[in-house]
Formats: structure tokens, C-alpha cells, sequence
């Protein structure tokens, strides 16, 4: 077995040469509920949800370990997260929406966003969120405004621009200077924003919020985040009085997608996070504040693996073979937007050979959709099954109607069960909001 790496730990390969996820034969659930599909492996999913409680929990009593929802947000999903103890970062109100459907705990949930906007922090506050990350000083006017009409206290974070460069893809960096998210530190900005925030009637500010970037397997950026962030808690003590509570150190540990990538492990995650926390809030001379961190990618990512059904394989002379999928970047934009890179496999041929060199296409109109460029697969022909394992983050997610796709359907599998989560759009779905021209049919006139 090559697989396990990248692949859910429960994959095999079963007797009839087919790939099995979670006890499930994939070939089977691709002809049950249709292709390209959605396959979450749930105990795989559990299982990341504890080895990042276990990390911390090993560490440090005072800790709460946050799912970025945005990385997979459905309804089942988010139970599960809340079933395992972890908290919730939401960052719109259609994903505030999901957690409430979910019956996600209120207290638990954080509220993100550059630019949340007035109906979505109201229908925030109304539904008691626990927590809002204000990203700006408009924010916390509006804020303000907000929660004084409602006669309410709301318990705050703020995000900070430590200046910080995580090394990953430039469009999934967050922490720099040059950045639309969060309070920069030049010119006091950041420290201005604490004294604004601890001085109101209506705000609570109970901690401090960065996210440097995404898919980081170096340590380093996140440690030098930690000691930016104590620096300026030191000066808030200092200067304005006021104690830091919550330190949340964001997401944005990487994963495998290829077995070529190596991540740093969630241990050594929590190791920085609370050692390198506790280590700059002793030089300081201050009490360490509750731990806070908030991956998502890391928590599903490689729970998940997209199923497609092969459809056209074109050979280009010399050059190369095309092997179309009938979905692509409709489904999963990550290679066309970040470079990703990904691997796949023939599910129904699990035990051949991988000795043809093809290039997996999408079924979409335009040249750049293209879900892996040179790879070895069994040899394909129209109707296999072809699996690409680590699509668990940001691809149903950022997943799209382009061409006319109805978006995918999901199942969550566990011993031998699936389970739909999501279902499959339909046809109907895509039209059901629109209008027809008023006046009558076009062919009328
Ligand atoms: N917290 C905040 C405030 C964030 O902005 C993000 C991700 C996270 C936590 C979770 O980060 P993670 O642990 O998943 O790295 N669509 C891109 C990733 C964008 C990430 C945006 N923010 C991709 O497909 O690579």
C-alpha cells in the first residue's frame, strides 16, 4: 500500500482490486451517487480533531482548538467538530447560518471577516455569537453603534497584521504588512485599536487575533507571529492597562497533497504555539493567555478525496494524453488558482500497474482546467474511477456552477457506511432563482 500518506489511514485495497475508503468500496459509491463525489473518511476526521486536543491538552490546560469551518462548512461536519469539543471560527453569515443549523454552540463560535457587513454582524449579534475578530476601526464603530442599539457587551478580538511573512503561496499569506486584513503595527495603528476597543461601554476585548497564511509547513513564520503579538500585549499592558485573555494564533498548518510535501506534525505545531507563547509571555513578566488556534485545512483535508468518472482521453502525438474527468475546476479551483499540486488513481484498478503518463483534465471550457499535469495512473479507459486524494479543504468548499455544473454531491463514510451530507445539485437548482424575461419568451417577439 503506497497510499496511506496521502490517502485517508483506513484505505486499502480490497479483493476485488478496487480502492476502499473508510470500509467503503469507491467504485460502488461512485455508482451510487453519481460522480464527481465528495468522500469524507469520518473517523479520519475524528481522529485529526483529537491528535489536536491530545497536542495541546498535553501541553496546557488553557487552550480551545477553533475549526476554521470555511476550509468545509456543512451542517454534519460542524457536528462532528462539535461532538470531538472543538470551537468554531465562521467567516460569513451564510457560514454563521450552517453552524446554527448545526446547533454549533453560540459561546463557541468566533465571527471573521475584512469586511463583515451591517446585516451580517446584526444577525450575528442577534444570535448570540460568542465571540466577533474586528478587523478595522470602522468595525468597531459599527460595533459599537450595534450593540449599543441592542444594549449589549460583546466580547472581542482583534486581528492583527504582525508584518510577518509565512512562506506559501503569495495569494494564501495574510500576515504581512501590505494586506487588507486586520490592524498593522506601523504607527501605533494596532495599539490604537486596543485603547479604542478597551475604553467602550459596549466592547469587550478579551484577546488578540493573527493568521499569517495557509498551507505553512515551516515553523518559523508562526513563532516570530507569537513574539510580535507579545510584544505589543506588553506594550498594551503597559501603556493603556489592559490584560491580554485570549491569544489566537490563527490556522495555517500545511498538509500533505503529494507525498513529496513535508508538513511540520501537529505536535510540533502545538509545540510552538504553547512553548513559544509560554517562553515570550515569561520574558515579559506576564500571565500566559489562553491558547487559541484555529486550523482548518489540517482538520479535513486529507479526511477527503474527490471521485471523478473518466470520460474523452485524447492523445496528443509526442506530446501528451489527455485524461478528461467530468468535473474539474467547478469542483476544485486549487490547481488553477495556487499551482496545487495533486495526485490521483484508478479506484477500479487499484491493484494495476501505474505506468501511463497522462494528464487528468476538467470537463470545463477553458484550457487552464487542468487537475493534474503529467502523472502515472493505470492505464485509463472511459468509465474508470478516478480518485484524487487531500481534496477534503477548499475544493467543495470553493467550489463553483461554472459551465452549468451542479455542484457535487458529499458522503461521509465509516465501517462499511455512507452517509449523504450533501446532496447532489440538480439541474432544477441552478435555474430555480432566476426570472425569465418579463414580457414573455424571447421566441414570442
Ligand atoms: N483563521 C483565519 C482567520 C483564516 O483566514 C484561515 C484561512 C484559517 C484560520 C484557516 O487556515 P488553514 O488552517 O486552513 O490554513 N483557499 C485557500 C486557503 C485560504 C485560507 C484562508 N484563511 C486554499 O485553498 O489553499
Amino acid at each position: 500500500m503506497t497510499h496511506t500518506l496521502i490517502y485517508p489511514n483506513s484505505t486499502r485495497h480490497n479483493e476485488r482490486g478496487h480502492l476502499e475508503i473508510g470500509g467503503c468500496d469507491v467504485v460502488e459509491l461512485a455508482e451510487k451517487f453519481g460522480t464527481p463525489l465528495f468522500i469524507y473518511d469520518e473517523e479520519a476526521v475524528r481522529d485529526q480533531c483529537r491528535r489536536y486536543l491530545e497536542a495541546f491538552s498535553s501541553r496546557t490546560d488553557d487552550f480551545e482548538v477553533i475549526y476554521a469551518s470555511k476550509a468545509f462548512s456543512a451542517v454534519a461536519m460542524l457536528q462532528i467538530v462539535d461532538q470531538e469539543g472543538l470551537s468554531l471560527d465562521v467567516s460569513a453569515g451564510g457560514e454563521y447560518h450552517t453552524a446554527l443549523v448545526a446547533g454549533f454552540p453560540r459561546e463557541r463560535i468566533f465571527f471573521h471577516g475584512n469586511n463583515k457587513t451591517r446585516g451580517e454582524l446584526e444577525y450575528a449579534l442577534e444570535n448570540g455569537v460568542g465571540f466577533v475578530v474586528a478587523d478595522s476601526f470602522m468595525e468597531l464603530d459599527l460595533l459599537e453603534e450595534l450593540c449599543a442599539a441592542r444594549g449589549l457587551r460583546q466580547k472581542i478580538l482583534l486581528r492583527i497584521t504582525p508584518g510577518v511573512h509565512a512562506e506559501t503561496h503569495s495569494y494564501i499569506q495574510t500576515g504581512q504588512e501590505d494586506s487588507k486584513f486586520g490592524f498593522g503595527l506601523v504607527e501605533g495603528i494596532a495599539l490604537e485599536a486596543i485603547r479604542r476597543a478597551h475604553t467602550s461601554e459596549y466592547l469587550e476585548l478579551v484577546g488578540l487575533h493573527a493568521h499569517i497564511g495557509s498551507q505553512i509547513f515551516s515553523m518559523e513564520g508562526f513563532q516570530r507571529a507569537i513574539e510580535v503579538l507579545v510584544g505589543l500585549i506588553k506594550d498594551a499592558h503597559d501603556q493603556i492597562g489592559w490584560s491580554c485573555r485570549y491569544l489566537n494564533a490563527g490556522g495555517g498548518l500545511g498538509i500533505r497533497y503529494t507525498e513529496e510535501d513535508s508538513p511540520a506534525t501537529v505536535d510540533e505545531y502545538a509545540e510552538v504555539k504553547v512553548r513559544g507563547l509560554e517562553e515570550a509571555m515569561t520574558r515579559v513578566g506576564l500571565p500566559v493567555p489562553r491558547v487559541l488556534v484555529e486550523p482548518g485545512r489540517s482538520l479535513v483535508g486529507k479526511a477527503g478525496v474527490t471521485a471523478y468518472r473518466v470520460g474523452t482521453i485524447k492523445e496528443v502525438p509526442g506530446i501528451r494524453t489527455f485524461v478528461a474527468v467530468d468535473g474539474g475546476m467547478s469542483d476544485n479551483i486549487r490547481p488553477m488558482l495556487y499551482e496545487a499540486k495533486y495526485e490521483a488513481m484508478l479506484a477500479n484498478k487499484a491493484d494495476e500497474p501505474e505506468d501511463t503518463l497522462v494528464t487528468v483534465a476538467g470537463k470545463h471550457c477553458e484550457s487552464g482546467d487542468i487537475l493534474i499535469r503529467d502523472i502515472e495512473i493505470a492505464k485509463p479507459e472511459a468509465g474508470d474511477v478516478l480518485v484524487m486524494p487531500s481534496t477534503g479543504a477548499y475544493a467543495y468548499a470553493m467550489a463553483s456552477n461554472y459551465n452549468g455544473n451542479p455542484r457535487p454531491a458529499v458522503v461521509l463514510v465509516k465501517e462499511g457506511q455512507a452517509q449523504l451530507i450533501v446532496e447532489r445539485e440538480t439541474y432544477g437548482d441552478l435555474v430555480a432563482r432566476q426570472r425569465p424575461l418579463e414580457g414573455g419568451q424571447a421566441g414570442d417577439r
